[in-house]
């Protein structure tokens, strides 16, 4: 489903109150709540709501396990860490304890930081082989995701063979933009999710948004239409700007 709002502000507002319930239901349904976060620009504005009143109070996060869907291959304290910026726009304000908080070790060598995570993913799923099992506490309770211009999304970039992987949860990618060392979680565990959420803005984000929603253009290795989810949700909430491309132009903001 996509909603179209005004402004990036109006669909930050409803990311952050869709996490807030999504983290609910998962708490109640599995007593916990996996969540993978995005990086890149767009999130930022919505890990500063989850920080802060109204939203903060509203997460139960000594029950929230954060993970990555992608990691650049830098220390930690890099301002390109995407764990950093989460770290420093949300984690280290809300009471989520730090045994909950699964970083991608961006500072180790990208191969080994992409198998050893995999083996923290599968620990924690209970998934010594295969894809997650579509059940509670089996698979990602939510995964965010942004839309890079050129259609990348986690760090599965357009044509990289990565987002045809039927097998491995976590890969060492080369990418064509800087960074270009990284390690990304593959369709196999992201569209395992019981709810995916795109977070869409910008006009040069337009054609990547028209392409990823285009039944009428073959998928190939769209990386954002093999990460739909097989047996779960997607909800794209975009601005009027990103939505601008799309058949039929603005279908009505929210
Ligand atoms: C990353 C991301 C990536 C991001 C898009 C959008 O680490 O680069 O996880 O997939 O979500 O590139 O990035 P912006 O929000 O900066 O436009």
């Amino acid at each position: 489903m996509v909603e179209v709002f005004a402004t990036k502000e109006a669909v930050l507002d409803a990311a952050a109150e869709r996490f807030v319930l999504s983290s609910s239901e998962s708490i109640r349904l599995s007593g916990r709540f996996a969540v993978a976060l995005s990086g890149g620009s767009t999130p930022q504005g919505l890990y500063h709501r989850l920080a802060a009143e109204p939203f903060r109070t509203r997460v139960e996060w000594p029950r929230v396990h954060a993970f990555w869907g992608d990691e650049r291959c830098v220390p930690p304290d890099d301002p390109a860490s995407n764990y950093r910026m989460a770290w420093q726009a949300l984690l280290e304000h809300v009471p989520i304890p730090s045994e909950h908080i699964h970083r991608i070790r961006g500072e180790a060598k990208p191969v080994p930081a992409a198998e050893e995570y995999e083996r923290t993913l599968r620990q924690f799923f209970g998934a010594p082989e295969g894809p997650p099992a579509p059940r509670h506490g089996a698979r990602f309770d939510l995964v965010l995701l942004g839309l890079g211009p050129d259609g990348h999304t986690a760090s599965l970039f357009p044509g990289d063979p990565a987002v045809l992987e039927v097998e491995r949860w976590v890969l060492a990618v080369e990418a064509p933009i800087l960074p270009p060392r990284r390690v990304t979680l593959t369709p196999v565990v992201l569209r395992a999710a019981r709810q995916v959420m795109f977070l869409v803005f910008g006009k040069e984000k337009a054609p990547a948004l028209r392409h990823a929603l285009a039944a009428d253009i073959p998928a190939g290795r769209d990386p954002a239409r093999a990460v739909l989810p097989s047996s779960g949700s997607v909800r794209w909430l975009v601005d009027r700007a990103a939505a601008a491309s799309l058949p039929g132009g603005d279908p009505g903001s929210a």
